[in-house]
């Protein structure tokens, strides 16, 4: 069986698997494996029954996507499940579909994520009718069956003849799973696949991380600067620290020693890592310009992420004692340093004209930034080679879901000579959890070639010195 997206009948699709209350809901699982087998991205919608003979956890934990359950309920970017769904699957299967299921649907009544994803949905539609033998041949259902075939052009897999839950035998048995898969196939066609970008499909859930950064040292920036004014006062910004909070846990579960470097925040710091208050741009250049040498020219760190919003201008004259009420009061701005520039320049052993004047540091640690913009990401390739970064993350602050003070965070990953990677709309812990897989990676690329480099060295460093 293939489970990757990149082959099979179903390439690069979405579809919806719409799961009610029959007893055959237990082969769901193996239904959305099947159909994953084809290369298929799957979203399962389950109605409350369904829930009772099949757990959702293991169909969320097989399609990596949250189970639709609630109508009500909204995903964490406040989009609306079942019509994200319906918007975006390239055809919707409902299997198994009970004969309560296909009299709600006949009669367009709503109340499900099932029913609410099909009929909001302008995609092919296959059903899967499973029940007892009786009550598929009741009128009704017939009614019903006929009105989804021949009023709504929906495709119906006739259920088989055997033996039933109740003991009985009849005609009610669930078609057989490759049967469905093939109808589907057959339903969408040669349609062109409705909604290829990511962003635009269900949220995904991450894999668990393997703790590959055990025996790292990163150290994450988080929150945003306060550049004094006056004693008193400041200039700030709306980072809350939530992004960089979730690096340190994110690179904390994935077993790296965790430096958190806190401007301003609003979110609970963590308790597993080192925290160190650097509130103004001057102190949070103190904080990480004390971290990034170690003994003996060493780096202090493996890697710096560097998630703060540093301020860009800071008052040039901070008062020292409390301005007071009176007239306009205008204040003289000068620019900040650019402190990841900086960390850039002596991990490189480059002065601030970019003369090597020092030496670099070893092993040079991987440099992370992040570029908060609005309306374009246009400039931010231009930071990456600026500042000497190894990644940069660019994110629209200015988007729905996106940026200061929310969940989830919608990215576009630069890296030197790579086109740039545009994620879809992630929970930050996923972003996190996405970013250290690269910071991982390149650490590891990092060891190799520094191995190599020692490797072919050693012999003329270990020569006896000639007397
Ligand atoms: O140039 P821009 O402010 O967009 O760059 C963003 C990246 O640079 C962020 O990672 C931010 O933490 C860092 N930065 C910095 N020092 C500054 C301004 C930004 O290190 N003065």
């Amino acid at each position: 069986m293939r489970g990757d997206a990149g082959a099979g009948r179903l390439a690069g699709r979405l579809i919806g698997l719409g799961v009610t209350g029959s007893i055959a809901a237990y082969k769901s699982p193996d239904l959305v494996r099947r159909l994953q087998a084809e290369g298929a991205d799957v979203q399962v919608c389950l109605t409350p029954s369904a829930a009772r003979f099949v757990a959702p956890l293991a169909l969320e934990a097989l399609s990596r996507h949250p189970v639709e359950q609630d109508v009500l309920a909204l995903l964490p970017d406040g989009r609306i499940g079942h019509i994200v769904l319906a918007d975006a699957a390239d055809a919707i299967v409902v299997a198994p579909a009970t004969a309560h299921w296909l009299g709600a649907m006949a009669n367009g009544l709503a109340g499900d994520t099932v029913t609410a994803a099909v009929l909001a949905t302008s995609a092919p539609v296959v059903v899967a009718p499973a029940m007892d033998g009786e009550m598929y041949a009741h009128p009704a259902t017939r009614a019903n069956v006929s009105r989804l075939r021949d009023g709504f052009g929906y495709t119906i897999v006739e259920p088989e003849a055997g033996s039933l839950a109740s003991g009985q035998s009849g005609v009610g048995r669930l078609a057989d799973l490759g049967m469905i898969v093939d109808a589907v196939v057959a339903a969408i066609g040669n349609r062109p696949i409705r909604a290829p970008d990511p962003g635009s499909r269900p949220p995904v859930v991450e894999t668990p991380r393997p703790a590959d950064l055990e025996g790292r040292h990163i150290v994450v920036t988080a929150g945003g600067t306060a550049e004094p004014i006056d004693p008193v006062r400041y200039i700030g910004n709306r980072s809350t620290g939530r992004m960089g909070v979730a690096i340190a846990e994110a690179a904390f579960a994935r077993g790296a020693r965790v430096t958190l470097i806190a401007g301003l925040t609003s979110v609970p710091l963590p308790a597993y890592a080192r925290v160190i208050r650097g509130e103004s741009t001057a102190q949070m250049r103190a904080a990480l310009l004390a971290t990034l040498s170690g003994p003996s020219g060493m780096a202090g760190f493996d890697a710096l992420v560097m998630a703060a919003a540093v301020a860009d201008f800071r008052p040039t004259r901070p008062a020292e004692s409390k301005l007071t009420r009176g007239g306009s009061l205008t204040l003289e701005l000068e620019p900040t340093p650019d402190l990841l520039a900086e960390v850039g320049r002596v991990s490189r052993g480059l002065d601030s004209e970019g003369a090597a004047t020092r030496r670099p540091l070893e092993p040079r640690p991987v440099l992370v930034g992040f570029a908060a913009e609005t309306g374009s990401l246009a400039r931010a390739a231009g930071k990456l080679h600026a500042k000497g970064l190894d990644l940069l993350v660019g994110n629209d602050v200015a988007e729905a879901g996106s940026g200061f003070g929310t969940d989830t965070n919608r990215v576009t990953l630069f890296a030197p000579d790579a086109e740039p990677e545009p994620w879809p709309l992630l929970s930050k812990r996923a972003v996190a959890d996405r970013l250290l897989d690269r910071v991982a990676a390149l650490l590891d690329e990092r060891d190799a070639a520094r191995q190599t480099a020692l490797m072919t060295t050693e012999p003329a460093d270990l020569r006896e010195p000639t007397r």
